[in-house]
């Protein structure tokens, strides 16, 4: 073969797969962006496999690109050889030059692997909620854990997951109708439902925790601390009627605070249930 055929032949082949390296890292951009690897396809293939193109097109590009230099390189001694004013005789030169070459470009090439193989760290916080509700940013909070004791003093160690965080599904939001509102029922109910309203106060009404016109909040999001709600389950408002009706135990408590303090999350009602009306 013809040495100007093969170098139109690489030229060629180089033209490919750069403009392959164009699509796929556009169709990574665009397309199929980044979480949709589990919900979408394009031409059935998924953004993963997209990815694995884009990847192995980019190595045919490096190869092309050494083939091309190393087809190149008496031009390029010569070359380089003039361009310092080096020896007048640069054809002994060319295997030296050229192993010098290619051993410093495999040392940054392996460099470059390496350093990127040792750098890579785990997420200590999980990328993607499985749910995204933008209102409440999740809180880790203890409590979130309906199974842990009753008594918070009783030293339970807290297990720490062995297993890489990110297999770890993110903990959905504290949201009131699923988590709290089934706590506080039991307690509660029969005293602030729709039938028995003690107080003005009810438990499937918004407004009546987070205040209107005629009253003053119970709950102030993200603030557990300056909570009237939180004081009144806590028993620490002795002075008011039925006040031992009113504590709850520490794991609810918990829950109320990490609900606050989570931003009081309250979504629309599933349909209720017989018990709202003991
Ligand atoms: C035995 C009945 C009874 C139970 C059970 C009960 N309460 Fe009450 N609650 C009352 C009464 C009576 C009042 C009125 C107190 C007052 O006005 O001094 C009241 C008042 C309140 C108020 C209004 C306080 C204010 O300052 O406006 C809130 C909030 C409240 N209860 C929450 C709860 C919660 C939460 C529970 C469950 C943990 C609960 N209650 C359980 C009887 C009860």
């Amino acid at each position: 073969m013809k040495r100007t055929t093969l170098n139109q032949i690489i030229d060629l082949l180089a033209a490919v797969f750069f403009l392959g390296m164009i699509a796929t890292g556009y169709i990574l951009y665009f397309p199929l962006p980044p979480g949709t690897n589990k919900s979408h396809l394009l031409w059935s293939l998924t953004r993963h496999r997209w990815g694995e193109i884009h990847a192995w097109l980019g190595l045919g590009v490096l190869a092309i690109l050494f083939l091309h230099l190393a087809l190149h390189w008496s031009w390029i001694v010569v070359a380089v050889s003039q361009r310092l004013g080096l020896t007048r005789d640069p054809q002994a030169k060319h295997l030296k030059s050229g192993i010098i070459t290619a051993l410093v470009l495999l040392g940054i090439l392996g460099a470059f692997a390496w350093i990127t193989q040792v750098s890579v760290k785990e997420q200590t916080t999980p990328c993607c909620p499985p749910k995204q509700r933008r209102k409440a940013p999740i809180s880790t909070t203890p409590s979130r854990h309906p199974s842990s004791p009753a008594t918070p003093h009783t030293a339970q160690p807290r297990i720490q997951p062995t297993i890489p965080t990110q297999r770890v599904p993110a903990a959905p939001p504290i949201e009131y109708w699923k988590d709290v509102y089934p706590r506080l029922a039991s307690a509660c109910l029969r005293c602030h439902g729709p039938n028995k309203t003690r107080g003005g106060f009810r438990l499937d009404r918004r407004e009546d925790y987070f205040g209107s016109n005629e009253n003053a909040a119970l709950v102030l999001p993200r603030n557990s601390a300056q909570s009237p709600l939180l004081s009144i389950v806590k028993g620490e408002r002795p002075s008011m009627a039925a006040a031992e009706a009113h504590k709850l135990p520490p794991r609810d408590i918990d829950l109320l605070r990490a609900w606050i303090d989570a931003g009081a999350l309250w979504s629309q009602r599933a349909a209720p249930k017989k018990q709202d009306a003991p």
